[in-house]
């Protein structure tokens, strides 16, 4: 099948990290969560005490981080690791998603990470969910998605998703930790989150989790065999 790269975007907790792997499973792409890297990066701030306001801090930051992702040989799910500890788990905490939007202004971090997302992407055959991948990390991609759903049943599947690892969260917590990092990446300086027009936008709120992967798979094979008429008229 041809490869092309396929940029999801949207607010927290729409699915978007469940819905992109699934997608790149069936087309026999790769997924790449950007979100992971910032809350890795978050990760190394906190763990590190280290101020993401203190640009002396975020450069000491920068100089001692480095973030990537394995495959874990016996459930062949995608693994975070920050320099060389793998931190999947500690990284979907509420200690992380409390902090990560602050750490997601950075302009140095964004930097670094958007640069890395854009190797691991540069052979195209990925599937990459974030706020800035249709914008800015790949602004020339061939299938870009805008996911949205109602911020109610946002926070209702983040709190299953979090009581299945045993963190007992009160729902209007995440409520508000959902609408507080949408506030801050929709108005943030640095590549805010906003629908790029050529985006295409998928409401969850009413679909069942196999109705958008099916949906988002039936638009890129269209693409792909666009691109493939393309190439044959070429
Ligand atoms: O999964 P969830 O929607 O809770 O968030 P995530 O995708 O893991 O991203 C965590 C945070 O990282 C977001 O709230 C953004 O502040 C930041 N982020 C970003 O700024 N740009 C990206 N491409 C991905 C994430
Ligand atoms: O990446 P993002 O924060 O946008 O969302 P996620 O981490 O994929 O979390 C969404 C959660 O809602 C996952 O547990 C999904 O299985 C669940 N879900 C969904 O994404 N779509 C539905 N239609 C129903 C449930």
């Amino acid at each position: 099948m041809g490869k092309i790269v396929i940029a999801i975007d949207g607010y927290s907790g729409c699915g978007k990290s469940s819905t992109a792997k699934a997608v790149a499973k069936d087309l026999g792409f790769t997924y790449i969560d950007s979100g992971a890297m910032y809350r890795a990066a978050t990760l190394h701030f906190l763990n590190n005490f280290l101020s993401p306001s203190n640009p002396h801090e975020v450069e000491k930051a920068l100089n001692s981080m480095e973030i990537s992702f394995q495959i874990n040989p016996d459930t062949q799910k995608q693994e975070t690791y920050l320099n060389g500890l793998n931190v999947e788990d500690e990284i979907r905490t509420m200690r992380v998603s409390e902090r990560v939007s602050e750490v997601a202004t950075i302009k140095e971090i964004r930097k670094e990470l958007v640069a890395q997302q854009q190797r691991l992407g540069r052979k195209k055959g990925v599937v990459m969910d974030g706020r800035d991948i249709g914008s800015v990390v790949f602004p020339q991609a061939e299938l870009k998605i805008f996911m949205t759903a109602d911020l109610e049943t946002r926070a209702y599947r983040r709190q299953q998703e979090l009581l299945e690892k045993g963190e007992m969260i009160d729902l209007e917590e995440i409520k508000t930790n959902l609408a507080e990092r949408d506030r801050v990446d929709s108005s943030r300086s640095e590549s805010p989150l906003a629908k790029m027009p050529d985006a295409v936008e998928i409401d969850t709120s009413n679909l069942t989790f196999t109705e958008q992967v099916a949906q988002i798979v039936a638009l890129a094979k269209e693409v792909i065999e666009k691109e493939k008429d393309y190439a044959g008229n070429h």
